[in-house]
């Protein structure tokens, strides 16, 4: 047997990554750039067992069925092709903090498989070749192999295109931490492809999107380049609603009353001086980006916002990395 475990961590986009290429290989059809969170965690050990005859995945000590194991084997597959590796894999991962429900799970779950699965295979990349393997199962998850903020820029791809995420600065970069406002732990209704390809297949404002995204990621860049909260905040903002715009007018909504009374709640706190941004993904929980020193202020209030869970407080993290004490 081969072995190998790895720890990864989520990471929220400030500019989002919503729509692929029409070509094959998963690839984004926007620049996005994000934060990597520490505190949450996603632990998975990759096994390659000759005993076994088919890959098996258990997420959260259950086993999980063929169709929802696909991208994680199609992963396994890959890594399989490039190390000559031919054993099938027993997957064991564990999330602290709920799975699907546009929580990023599938960016953290699939950094530590593919860090855990290429050293598993005997094989020696660094994190942009695992970075890219990453990408190729969930374009959010090529972003956590780095720690901090990060970018994953969008070229214009063909099959088989090089396309890792890079680190763009380190996760004390600035004084800044993310306030995750669980507001369900139930499982999200529609999956982000889905709902990327329901949105460029329908949605009337899919071309604005096309057209608006690459200038908030350009603009964001700058704005964390220059430390400046304020700018950060406000395009973090410009990006998660014009995202969620596109999707609503393809008929695809996340947002649920307890993420708009949380939205509520941040604009109330910022008209009164604190330094606090709203950001959604695929799910209902409302993410905020705030200051360090604004930060428990906010998060006490949001947890008073009617639907609102529990707050998770999380501080810019790091990269994706090997551990032995993953069992
Ligand atoms: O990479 P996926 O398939 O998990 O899609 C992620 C999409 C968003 O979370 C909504 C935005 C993003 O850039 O993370």
């Amino acid at each position: 047997m081969s072995s190998a475990g790895a720890v990864a961590h989520p990471n929220i986009a400030l500019a989002k990554y919503w729509g692929k290429q029409p070509v094959a290989g998963n690839y984004p059809a926007v620049p996005s750039l994000s934060l990597t969170l520490a505190g949450l965690s996603t632990r998975t050990r990759v096994t390659f067992d000759a005993a076994l005859d088919a890959d098996v995945l258990e997420l959260g000590g259950r086993v999980v069925s063929a169709a929802e194991a696909a991208r994680a084997v199609a992963l396994l597959d890959r890594v399989r092709a490039a190390s000559g590796e031919r054993r099938r894999a027993r997957v064991v991962t564990d999330n602290d903090f709920p799975t699907a429900s546009g929580l990023a799970s599938s960016a953290s779950g699939f950094a530590a498989l593919a860090v855990a699965a290429v050293r598993a295979a005997g094989l020696d990349w660094d994190a942009a070749r695992s970075s890219d393997l990453a990408r190729s199962a969930s374009a959010s998850a090529a972003r956590s192999l780095f720690g901090g903020w990060v970018e994953l820029p969008a070229p214009p791809a063909r099959e088989g295109t090089f396309l890792p995420a890079a680190p763009l600065a380190p996760p004390a970069h600035m004084d800044v931490a993310m306030l995750v406002c669980v507001t369900t732990e139930a499982e999200k209704a529609v999956g982000s492809t889905e709902g990327m390809q329901r949105t460029s297949a329908s949605s009337p404002f899919h071309a604005a999107w096309l057209e608006l995204a690459p200038r908030v990621f350009a603009d964001l860049r700058a704005a964390v380049l220059a430390r400046d909260v304020e700018r950060v905040g406000t395009l973090a903002e410009k990006s998660a609603f014009a995202m969620h715009a596109a999707a609503l007018a393809a008929g695809v909504s996340y947002l649920r009353d307890a993420t708009w009374a949380g939205i509520a709640r941040v604009r109330e706190l910022r008209a009164r001086g604190r330094a606090a941004w709203a950001t959604m993904d695929a799910g209902p929980h409302v993410k905020v980006l705030v200051s360090t020193a604004d930060a428990d202020a906010v998060a006490a209030a949001m947890r008073e916002v009617p639907g609102v869970l529990r707050v998770l407080v999380a501080r810019p993290g790091p990269g994706a990395t090997l551990s032995e004490e993953v069992r």
